[in-house]
């Protein structure tokens, strides 16, 4: 290969998406990545969750989330009819449950942020929670009910991104790339195997590795450090167990349940600011099952399946970096910390804005990457 209109570093479900929405635009592409999907994309629960994902002070990202997710259906169908694939997109809503009054109270705050931004989340009585989900414990004090928060089989997402691309005509290459910079601008890749791609646009999507890419300047590395996450997957040997994703905060402790429709359910998760490491941890898996137990009782009859980890992008504020860098030919499409599959749409649909000169969605405006100074962050880490 001697040269594409774009390279896309990292092959993750927003790797995948940028490229094939890059391909459909007419541009030539390709994603470089060691082991495309095996990051963040393979242990998320692919929860698509707005409201119940939101934070105190993410009013601006949740703008983002909710353009992006007003996207979902429409992206997920169009994925599943380019390439014949299921993505398992469901739109049965998402609960978020209360263990005791304090996390009951924690719940009622947030509803009241939600309904500041006018989001549509209601909340319901122990009662109600258990005639919506009877697998959840009895004498749940109440809970938090966001219809609009959704979810897909971020596993299968992958495998039809991946179908997409290379039907679209994008190379997919298995290596680990650095930056070449030329005259002051990104002029492509070099492989680890020594080979050069020349490319007219490269794309940093690397997740929690953005920073570590070589070749990126100083000044320009993305404000990312990664934050581990730990998922189980187990299947209830009787059926489903729940008809949609039940969160709860069990005595301060955040944990959810997303059940699959093949019968599988994922149990999420930990958030550990231990660095680069992705080795399971006892104390992760046990306080997820705890917890998660705690919520559904069933899930103690449920067959033990497999732990999942990886590394969340996290960034100084919570939000994604997405757009332009002040090097010609240098763009960012990471930190998407907690809602990268939730991003996934909108972040490909700006980023491809950006290579062909058409608008970008208002909500990204907000999330250039300039926007953290590198010597603020710590330079070196
Ligand atoms: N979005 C769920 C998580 O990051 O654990």
């Amino acid at each position: 290969m001697t040269g594409t209109d774009v390279i896309v570093v990292g092959g993750g479900v927003i790797g995948l998406a940028i490229a094939w929405r890059a391909a459909q635009r007419g541009l030539s592409a390709a994603v470089v990545d060691p082991d495309p999907g095996s990051g963040a994309s393979r242990t998320a629960a692919g929860m698509l969750a707005p409201a119940t994902e939101l934070y105190y002070g993410e009013r601006e990202l949740y703008g983002l989330n909710r353009a992006s997710a007003d996207l979902y259906e429409g992206f997920a169908a169009e994925l599943e009819a380019a390439t014949g694939l299921p993505v398992g997109y469901r739109a049965e809503g998402t609960l978020l449950t209360a263990w005791d009054a304090a996390d009951l109270a924690s719940l009622h705050d947030l509803h009241i942020f939600h309904s500041t931004l006018g989001l549509s989340s209601s909340m319901v009585t122990g009662r109600e929670l258990r005639a919506l989900e009877p697998a959840t414990a009895p004498g749940l004090p109440g809970a938090l009910l966001a219809p609009d928060d959704h979810q897909i089989d971020n596993r299968l997402l992958h495998i039809a991104l991946l179908a997409a691309v290379r039907s679209a005509g994008v190379d997919v290459v298995a290596a680990r790339a650095s930056l070449r910079v030329s005259g002051g601008r990104a002029v492509g890749v070099l492989l680890d195997d020594g080979q050069e791609l020349s490319a007219g646009s490269v794309v940093i999507a690397g997740g929690a590795w953005s920073r570590q890419i070589a070749g990126i300047p100083e000044e320009l590395r993305p404000a990312v450090r990664p934050v581990k996450g730990q998922t189980l997957r187990v299947r209830a040997p009787g059926g489903p167990v729940l008809t949609r994703t039940v969160r709860a905060k069990v005595r301060g402790n955040a944990v959810y349940v997303v059940p699959r429709a093949g019968g599988e359910l994922v149990i999420g998760a930990s958030s550990e600011e231990t660095g680069f490491g992705v080795e399971p941890r006892a104390g992760a898996i046990h306080d997820l099952l705890r917890d998660a137990l705690a919520v559904v009782p069933e899930l103690g009859e449920a067959h033990w399946e497999s732990v999942s980890t990886s590394l969340r992008p996290g960034t100084p504020d919570n939000g994604p970096l997405i757009g332009a860098t002040d090097m010609e030919g240098l763009l960012m499409a990471t930190g998407h910390y907690r809602n990268g599959i939730l991003l996934t749409p909108i972040t490909a649909d700006a980023i491809a804005a950006l290579l062909t000169g058409a608008a970008v969605p208002e909500t990204a405006l907000a999330f250039a990457p300039g926007r953290f100074a590198a010597a603020a962050f710590g330079a070196g880490r």
